[in-house]
């Protein structure tokens, strides 16, 4: 069925929250605790495709005990901000690359896809609505969440018939409560993210949801995220809980793991593939294993490690550790290359430097 072009209606907000207490939150927004006035909503049917799109006030949602994802977690989303620029414009950067991973999301959990045209719209017009919330100045931006649920009410175990896709916005300041200080990892020896032939590549919930348990552990030794090696062998390095890697080697070249099916396709992660190259870097996707992060960073041939996605910006990586040892990249602070490639990416997203891949869309 061809979708309709995109159109929503916005409900009237009786009570949106005042000037003082919008500034309040906004001074200090912290990261996914503070949300807008409004959220967009649309539901999915066989026989009606894509419908009824429309921003209403923000709100809990009303699900029956029997909804589909509340029990089969037949769920997927997706994370990008809205900037806003010194001139007061806003924008966002590469939506459209969001828009595809959430097509290959919903393909990969036999959800409907929402036309790229509708992702865009969905969030346009939250933002329209909401843009006295995207903060300005510092690192702050508006965090958007668009994300898709099985909503049939239904205990079998088959495809949603009834589907609904939501956007939340928040506005958000770093992801780490340090700003932008090296983080520990702790290394997951015994459990995987993801396995070949499972959903890693997809940004479902499922995979958070396996994450957790290590987290937790991550966070009882002091360490702010897991790293995840393959599920099959235990000795190539995938990805962090939330968020993409790279090891700055000390010939200057840059390697991050190739994609292999079961890591996420950060869009931070591509774009910092051409921005090192602009950079001068090489750069170079291929296995890692875990003994050339460990020795690598003891030899000194892995000079610097950073995290990277849209909540973590670019975020040095001081020590990697594990139950009787820890491998400290450098001498464990921020590295210069790690900084170089923050500053390039920040600066597009601001508006501070030129946009030559015509990565940034204006929004608002
Ligand atoms: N890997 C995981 C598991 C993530 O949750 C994220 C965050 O979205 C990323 C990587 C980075 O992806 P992106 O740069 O598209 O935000
Ligand atoms: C994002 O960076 O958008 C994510 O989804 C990661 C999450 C851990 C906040």
């Amino acid at each position: 069925m061809t979708p309709p072009p995109f159109r929503s209606r916005r409900e009237h907000h009786d009570d949106p929250r005042s000037a003082t207490e919008r500034d309040a939150i906004l001074a200090d927004p912290g990261f996914g605790s503070h949300f807008t006035d409004h959220m967009f909503l649309t539901e999915w049917t066989p026989d009606a495709g894509w419908h009824d799109a429309r921003v209403v006030p923000y709100g809990p949602l009303s699900l029956d005990p029997a909804t589909a994802v509340l029990h089969y977690a037949q769920e997927i989303f997706e994370g990008l901000k809205a900037y806003s620029h010194i001139d007061g414009s806003i924008w966002l950067f590469r939506p459209e690359a969001n828009a595809a991973r959430m097509r290959r999301s919903a393909w990969r959990l036999a959800l409907p896809e929402l036309p790229d045209e509708w992702f865009l719209g969905s969030i346009r017009d939250l933002v329209e609505a909401d843009r006295a919330w995207v903060p300005h100045g510092g690192e702050t931006s508006l965090y958007l969440r668009p994300f898709m649920f099985a909503s049939e009410v239904f205990l079998g175990v088959r495809p949603s018939k009834h589907v609904t896709y939501s956007v939340i916005a928040s506005p958000a300041g770093a992801y780490f409560p340090g700003g932008v200080k090296p983080i520990s990892i702790w290394l997951s020896e015994e459990f995987s993210r993801a396995a070949t032939g499972g959903t890693g590549a997809a940004k479902c919930g499922g995979n958070y949801a396996a994450s957790l348990l290590p987290q937790q552990e991550a966070i009882e030794n002091g360490c702010a995220q897991v790293a995840f090696l393959d599920a099959d062998e235990h000795r190539w390095i995938e990805e962090l809980g939330g968020m993409n890697l790279y090891f700055v080697q000390s010939d200057g070249s840059i390697v991050t793991p190739a994609l292999t099916g079961s890591i996420l396709e950060g869009i931070t992660r591509d774009s910092i593939l051409q921005i090192a190259r602009d950079l001068g870097h090489e750069v170079i996707e291929r296995r890692i294993s875990i003994d050339e992060w460990r020795d690598g960073t003891a030899d000194g041939t892995i000079t610097e490690v950073f995290a990277c996605g849209t909540a973590a910006v670019v975020t040095p990586v001081g020590a990697l550790k594990w139950n009787g040892g820890q491998a400290v990249a450098g001498d464990g602070e921020a590295g210069k290359v790690t900084m170089d490639v923050r500053s390039a990416l920040v600066d597009l997203q601001y508006g501070r430097a030129d946009d030559p891949h015509g990565w940034m869309t204006r929004i608002a």
